[in-house]
């Protein structure tokens, strides 16, 4: 399965998500791929605690995508878990090679997860599978909320079907005239509620030192998002306990 996580706005935690949503599926024993594709600003790796075991990163994936394992960094405290590291230099994904890179790890993982840079770039996207399932990731602010809608017209534009929301940051506490609560963003967005992810101290701190599974309930909203994705029918809790 491809997993893409994107967002309209900067800083809405799609990194966050993808580490905290590879944790959750590889703690069900799924082996898991994370891709970082923020060119310029690699930060997965370093989130994970893994920087320093770096040889490798996307664009020699993309230089000879058939040898894509050789740039793959295993991730030793997530059994299961390993991460492609984003190209140090900005502008050099193109579609056709990361495409590539894609099909092939495929193959090898339950689960290939892309951690896309903020912003609508249809590169990223034009490059994917149209079976790939897009979680599009947003928090309570309007502007957020405008880009996440965008981003997941885009990727319909381009013929993927399967796009949901994710609401991070949630702290239940009424935000504006506009979004003041869960129903009114997923309206305004267009698209199907996949999770909501609290506002959570515990992730904040994240670090190689705090990882997913310290989260304190992120970690249990993760785990019911990854449930979800597998094909189970949780319900959200009570918005208090979310
Ligand atoms: N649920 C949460 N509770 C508290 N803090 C969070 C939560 N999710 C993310 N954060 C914090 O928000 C900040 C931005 O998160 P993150 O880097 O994951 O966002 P991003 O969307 O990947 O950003 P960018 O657009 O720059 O790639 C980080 O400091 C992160 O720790
Ligand atoms: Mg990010």
């Amino acid at each position: 399965m491809v997993l893409v996580v994107t967002s309209g706005k900067g800083g809405v935690g799609k990194s966050t998500v993808c580490v905290g949503l590879s944790a959750a599926f590889c703690r069900n024993g799924k082996k898991v791929l994370l891709i970082d594709t923020d060119e310029g600003l690699r930060c997965i790796d370093g989130m994970l605690g893994v920087s320093e075991n770096v040889m490798l990163d996307l664009s020699d994936a993309q230089n000879s995508p058939e040898d894509y394992k050789q740039t793959v960094t295993v991730v030793d405290k997530i059994s299961g878990l390993s991460v492609i590291a984003a190209p140090s230099e900005f502008g050099v994904i193109t579609p056709e090679k990361f495409g590539e890179v894609i099909k092939n790890a495929e193959k090898d993982y339950d689960i290939v997860m892309i951690d896309c840079p903020a912003g609508v770039d249809e590169k990223y996207y034009s490059a994917l599978p149209m079976e790939s399932r897009v979680l599009v990731v947003t928090n309570s602010d309007a502007a957020a909320i405008n880009g996440a809608m965008n981003a997941g017209l885009m990727v319909k534009r381009l013929g993927i079907g399967n796009v949901r929301l994710i609401l991070n940051k949630f702290s239940g506490k009424k935000v504006g005239r506009l979004h003041d609560n869960v129903d009114a963003i997923v309206d305004r967005t267009g698209m199907g509620l996949m999770g909501v992810i609290p506002y959570d101290e515990e992730i904040i701190k994240s670090s190689a030192k705090n990882m997913p599974s310290e989260w304190g309930r992120g970690s249990m909203a993760f785990s019911r998002i990854a449930a979800r994705i597998n094909g189970a029918r949780i319900l959200l809790p009570k918005s208090g306990r979310i």
